[in-house]
Order: C-alpha cells, then structure tokens, then sequence
C-alpha cells in the first residue's frame, strides 16, 4: 500500500511515522508513506500556498495550484478516474470510523491532503477529492493531526501490520461493541485486585465475563452502538439485567 500525504508540514510527520507499529509496517515493506511539501510546487518566490478569500472575510484559503500540480505529480487526475482515493481532512467531512478504515486499507493507493487555515480552494474537493473525512466534532489548526489519525487507524489493518494477526479482531468498534477492560501482573496491586474470573483459569468463565463487561461498558457509555451490534439473545438478556441493576445501584459511579 502506498499513501501520500500533502502538507505545508511534512516535517510534523517524522516522529508518528518513526514509531511503533507504522514504523515496522514500513520497515516491513508492507506500506510507503510519503509526506510532501506543498511548497515544493509553488513557482513564486515566496512560495505561497495560501490567499485572501473571495468575497473577503477572516483568515486565509490554500490556493489550488500547488496542490493540483502535487496531485498531478501523483498521478491523479479528477475524482474517480484513477485507482487512487484523494483524502481531504476538515471539521465538514464524513464522521471517521473503523468501518471507514476498515474500507480504506482496500485501496492500494490514498492520497491525504491537509488543509491549514480556512481550509482549501472548494474547487480542489468538488474536481479532485473523493472523499472528505473528519475526525471528530471539533476544529483543529489544520489538518494533519487527523490525517496522522487516519494513517494509524488504517496501517494497523493491513495484514501482518500487528504483531498478533487477531488484535484488531477484538478491538473496540470491531465488533460493533466497545472491548471489555484488560488486567496484567500483579495480581493486588495497592490492594487493588485483578477480577476473580480472569485469575480463573476457566476459558468459558473469562469470556462470560468479557463479554459482559463489553456489553456493560458499551450500554453506559455508547448505548448508540447498542443498536447496530450484532448480540446474541444471551446478550440482550445481561443487558435487560445491566439496566435492572443499574437502575437500582445508587452506588454505581456512573450515576453519581
Ligand atoms: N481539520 C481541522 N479540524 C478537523 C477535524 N475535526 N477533522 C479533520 N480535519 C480537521
């Protein structure tokens, strides 16, 4: 897999993409990620990647020549006529999301762009850009913290990214429900204590109880994934139980 990043920063990329798991997927030859500087295709002295917006107005636009000629450097042409998937992060796109991710390690090919300012010139996303993403209802100053996030999110899917093939199985939103919470050495640790079930021993045992902290833990925080999760019938039956008990536990630290 290949993914490109465009940017008046790409220096801010050095460091996520020198550690852990993206630093082995690409040391593993499994992807190639270049950040590219917007500036390097400007043809101005000031190598000037931004202007006043028409019809005036705060702040500065991204003008669309450097990044026309980027993408065209690329190899990519107007939306949809290449194999490659054209990225723009901003507060106005998509919701992000694992079954967004989950789709974007399809593609051999991803190209992000990342906006600073007021964002870019409208008509790079209405000719060039296929899909518009954002990762979260809040505005950051541009947009490669986002596109950090979405390289993460997507690397780690690629097979043989992690080192257990099975991880990503099993982590949250995988299965439409958030994972259960995890425990490791020691046993007491200031007194406090690892769950009785997983000490068991008794495979059975430990995932009954995952499974239920998964379930419980999904209905206090996001009750939404709830109605698109793929539950058993034994699992609406400990949710019925969950909203019982929480509805008379007035110790519950949710409800305080
Ligand atoms: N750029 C600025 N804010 C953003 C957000 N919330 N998501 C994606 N890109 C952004």
């Amino acid at each position: 897999m290949k993914i490109d990043i465009l940017t008046i920063f790409p220096e801010y990329f050095s460091s996520p993409l020198a550690h852990g798991i993206i630093r082995r997927a690409i040391e593993a030859g499994l992807v190639q990620i270049t950040p590219w500087d917007l500036r390097e295709f400007t043809h101005d002295r000031h190598r000037t990647t931004d202007d006043r917006p028409y019809g005036g107005g705060e702040g500065m636009v991204m003008v669309p020549g450097p990044i026309f000629e980027a993408l065209e450097h690329l190899g990519v042409d107007e939306a949809g006529t290449t194999s490659s998937k054209v990225i723009y992060l901003s507060p106005r796109g998509r919701p992000f999301s694992q079954e967004m991710a989950v789709q974007l390690v399809q593609h051999e090919h991803l190209v992000i762009l990342c906006g600073r300012y007021e964002g870019v010139d409208q008509r790079i996303i209405d000719h060039l850009v296929d899909l518009e993403i954002s990762i979260g209802d809040y505005v950051l100053s541009g947009g490669e913290p986002a596109a950090m996030v979405v390289v993460d999110a997507v690397v780690r899917l690629i097979p043989g990214a992690l080192g257990c093939e099975s991880s990503a199985e099993h982590d949250s939103f995988s299965n439409g429900l958030l994972e259960h919470p995890h425990y490791t050495r020691p046993r007491d640790f200031r007194g406090w204590k690892v769950p009785e079930p997983l000490l068991s021993g008794d495979h059975k045992r430990i995932e009954e109880w995952r499974r239920r902290e998964s379930l419980r833990i999904t209905l206090e925080r996001r009750p939404d994934l709830l109605a698109t999760a793929v539950l058993s019938t034994e699992d609406l039956r400990i949710l019925d139980e969950l909203r019982d008990s929480k509805g008379h536990d007035s110790t519950d630290r949710e409800q305080e």
